[in-house]
């Protein structure tokens, strides 16, 4: 349970949002590729208009060549445009975007010519989140090079998380190829949000032993969380969206194990 806050917390919570800005040395406030890093967000609001194959082929190469543990590429991508989508889900592709990939962990893939990992399938499993992570975010930083948005999901429309029991059958994903998540992409709606309450850099990095962080800073920036829940959903509380993601959890977890992990 989330501590209430007072409605000037609120207000000023607010306006630290509203007021985030991403620090950049001036000399480097005309990096092209800086600012795109810099400037991504979260879009869940997407427009009518349609991305051509050839961009979106390009934001699929930004996957294809991210780096990987020993180059092993262990990712898989299930792709999709909206009408696909709709042909296999029977719904919208979530925000009405224009385009999906999911997004999958793959240890499968190699086994046909190399086996690495016999004995450490944790490690295995480690790996194979990590590096699809990567090529998410490739995608995802391509993809806004492109004039092209994009939103990651744990989800994919159905409410459950990760999905990943439906999605094996669905998709017909053999062992050892797991979703992690899905990316909708689509030229925004609007405007973009603002950025969301970012914990300061001295309370992610350390030098020598580690840090803990600062209770006041983390309180601020919770204070932040909620106020930025409530402000973009008046009619729901972060407190309810946290209740609702734990509810999913155990499923999620009872799905990888008996679907997936076993
Ligand atoms: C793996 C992953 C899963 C996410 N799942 C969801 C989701 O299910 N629903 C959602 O609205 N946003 C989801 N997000 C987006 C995050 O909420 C978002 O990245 C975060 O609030 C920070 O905002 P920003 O991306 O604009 O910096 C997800 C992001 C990641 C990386």
């Amino acid at each position: 349970m989330v501590k209430q806050h007072s409605l000037q917390s609120f207000v000023q919570s607010l306006l630290r949002i509203l007021m985030g800005e991403p620090h950049v040395p001036p000399l480097l406030k005309g990096n092209e590729l800086l600012n795109i890093i810099l400037r991504r967000r979260s879009v869940r609001s997407f427009a009518d208009r349609e991305i051509p194959d050839d961009v979106f082929a390009a934001i699929l190469e930004a996957g294809r060549l991210a780096p990987s543990t020993v180059n092993l590429q262990t990712w898989t991508f299930a792709v999709f445009t909206a009408e696909a989508w709709r042909e296999t889900f029977g719904s919208s592709i979530p925000f009405k975007g224009r385009r999906a990939v999911i997004v999958m962990g793959d240890t499968h893939r190699v086994r046909q010519v190399l086996d690495v990992f016999p004995y450490s399938p944790l490690v295995e499993y480690t790996v194979a989140v990590m590096n699809a992570s990567l090529a998410a975010m490739n995608m995802n930083i391509a993809a806004e090079a492109l004039g092209i948005s994009s939103v990651m999901l744990s989800e994919t429309g159905r409410g459950g998380f990760l999905d990943s029991g439906y999605l094996k059958e669905k998709l017909g994903l053999p062992d050892g190829v797991f979703p992690l998540m899905m990316i909708v992409f689509g030229y925004a709606r609007g405007l973009y949000p603002p950025m969301p309450p970012k914990l300061p850099l001295d309370q992610i990095c350390f030098q020598g032993k580690y840090k803990e962080a600062n209770g006041t800073i983390m309180q601020d920036w919770l204070a932040q969380m909620v106020a930025g829940y409530k402000a973009s959903h008046p009619l729901s509380s972060f407190d309810a969206q946290l209740r609702l993601y734990l509810s999913k959890i155990g499923p999620a977890e009872a799905d990888l194990r008996t679907k997936v992990f076993h």
